[in-house]
């Protein structure tokens, strides 16, 4: 052969442009579950563990837009300015910290009890120490400790039952991460807590388009806007229907890698 090292290197490039294709291609339209988000708070204070920035603030910003008393879980190091602006109360507190969890489960602003808890804890690091499993086993032992029933995990695509649902990039990308969401998953659904878990395939930071649902269909996968998953949580959050339910949150918009929008 000529060129044997280009010749490689060709087929290294084919096969990646092959893979990123397939991850990409599009499964099942499955259908929606649940009515949209509702106007008006229920009574109680909700707890938002993940609440400083990304989806966790977006579902601050929809709980307070409606009048909800939100409490957010504030590490000491993390800045407070975006929660405290849209009128949540924070508590300082590290989710690694059981200790944090039941002080915070302590500050609901009208003196009484929770009325639920939204995790959407994760990091930024692939590879340093997270909070997925740690954290969240955390939140749910505080939770049952103060009696707080109601639960909504955000986790991933790919947890759990739904590990082919997840491109073949992003289980590889994500192969410390995604273990431990399964394990938090499976923590909380052996809680007895009324849980709802939600599985979020890849993340954008967009306007929100109100077009994405959520299914039991959990081999759909789909990117999603962080402002629409935050409002399929909260319409989770306050339906009953959601109880014990797993879903995935589906736009059918960016069912395809080439379907992200570049602005
Ligand atoms: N990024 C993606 O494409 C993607 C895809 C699928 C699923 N997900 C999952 O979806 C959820 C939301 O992701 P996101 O990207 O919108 O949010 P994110 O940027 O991962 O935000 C994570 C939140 O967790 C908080 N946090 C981390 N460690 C903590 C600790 N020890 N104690 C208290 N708070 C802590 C962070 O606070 P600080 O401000 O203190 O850091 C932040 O508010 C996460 O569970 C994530 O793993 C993400």
């Amino acid at each position: 052969m000529k060129y044997p090292k280009l010749t490689v290197f060709l087929g290294l490039v084919v096969l990646l442009v092959a893979w990123v294709l397939i991850s990409g291609m599009e499964g099942d339209r499955p259908r929606a579950v649940l009515n949209p988000v509702s106007a008006t708070p229920a009574a109680g204070a909700v707890l938002v563990i993940g609440g400083t920035r990304a989806t966790g603030l977006e579902v601050v910003r929809l709980l307070r837009a409606r009048g909800d008393d939100v409490v957010v879980l504030v590490r000491p190091s993390s800045d407070a300015g975006e929660v405290e602006a849209l009128g949540a109360r924070i508590v300082r507190g590290d989710a690694l910290n059981p200790g944090d969890l039941a002080a915070a489960l302590k500050a609901d602003p009208a003196g009484g009890q929770f009325r639920a808890i939204v995790s959407t804890l994760g990091g930024r690091s692939l590879d340093g120490p997270r909070p997925d499993f740690e954290g969240n086993r955390n939140a749910v032992d505080a939770a049952r400790l103060a009696g707080v029933r109601r639960f909504v995990l955000v986790t991933v695509i790919g947890a759990g039952e739904s590990r082919d649902a997840a491109p073949a990039i992003a289980r590889y990308v994500l192969r410390n991460v995604i273990p431990e969401k399964s394990k938090a998953e499976d923590y909380l659904k052996t809680s007895g807590l009324d849980y709802t878990i939600i599985r979020p395939g890849g993340l954008l930071d967009k306007e929100p388009q109100g077009r994405a649902y959520l299914t039991e269909d959990t081999r759909a996968m789909s990117w999603i806007r962080r402002s629409d998953l935050a409002a399929l949580t909260v319409q989770a959050l306050d339906d009953p229907r959601a109880i014990g339910k797993v879903y995935h949150a589906f736009d059918p918009d960016r069912t395809r890698f080439w379907s992200i929008p570049a602005n």
